[in-house]
């Protein structure tokens, strides 16, 4: 795993832009993964004002999703879907044309991971995925105990993350759903590049687990360590605990 210590966030949102930048210049339709939350907002600022500068076309830039809430009606403004499109599609001027998700309120949710899934395949995979980190060192929702070979799938959360995610639905946790589907870390090791976002001291517990400590199912993230082209990107305060 390449480690890149930045100042701050902004930094490192510019640092990865900047990578983004020049994969869509050798590879204009690349497929962009995007994780949602917190860490990933200033990499999608700093690409906005880099493709509004004329400095990177994204024009044809295929944009697929990491994971997703089960069960919140469609269009609920916290739906990954929606957030996607909101903070990411529409300000880099991309269409919903541009975009794939797993379906969240699919009846048949096995049968919507699974076709995600394929549908990752038949598009040519994932070519560079950020990640975010939980504080339990989750990737995608992939939580502690995970298998390190699994598939697109459908996930319970942990308390600790619905706790973290409250803020998004009014501090209130009764709001926050019990379910996800999220790409399996099988599926996430398939992408040719991943780049991890972690800043605050919050995360610097999982972060120094996930470059330093062994490759186990209880550290999600480490899984990182099996690619051969994963980078983790920290901030001086997410960096803190690394030896
Ligand atoms: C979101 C996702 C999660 C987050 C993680 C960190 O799509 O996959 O793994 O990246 O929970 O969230 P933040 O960045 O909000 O601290």
């Amino acid at each position: 795993v390449e480690v890149v210590i930045v100042p701050d966030a902004k930094a490192g949102g510019e640092l990865i832009a900047a990578a983004i930048g020049r994969l869509l210049r050798h590879k204009p339709d690349a497929l962009l993964g995007v994780a949602t939350g917190s860490s990933p907002l200033p990499i999608y600022e700093a690409l906005t004002a880099q493709v509004r500068a004329g400095g990177t076309d994204a024009s044809r830039a295929r944009i697929c999703q990491l994971d997703e809430y089960v069960g919140l009606p469609p269009g609920h403004p916290e739906s990954y879907r929606s957030v996607v499109l909101r903070e990411v599609v529409e300000p880099l001027g991309l269409t919903e044309a541009s975009f794939m998700g797993p379906d969240g309120s699919a009846e048949d949710i096995e049968g919507a991971c699974a076709a995600y899934d394929r549908a990752l395949g038949e598009a040519g995979g994932v070519d560079l995925q950020l990640l975010g980190i939980g504080t339990d060192g989750h990737i995608g929702f992939n939580e502690p105990c995970s298998s390190l070979a699994s598939r697109t799938r459908i996930k319970t959360l942990t308390e600790q993350t619905r706790v973290d995610n409250a803020r998004f639905f009014d501090n209130d946790i009764d709001q926050v759903p019990h379910h996800v589907i999220t790409q399996g870390i099988g599926t996430i090791l398939e992408a040719r590049h991943l780049v991890l976002l972690a800043t605050g001291e919050g995360k610097a517990e999982a972060v120094a687990q996930t470059v330093e400590g062994p490759v186990a199912a209880l550290v999600p993230a480490s899984a990182l360590q099996l690619h051969p082209h994963a980078t983790v990107v920290v901030d001086e305060a997410a960096a803190s605990k690394l030896k």
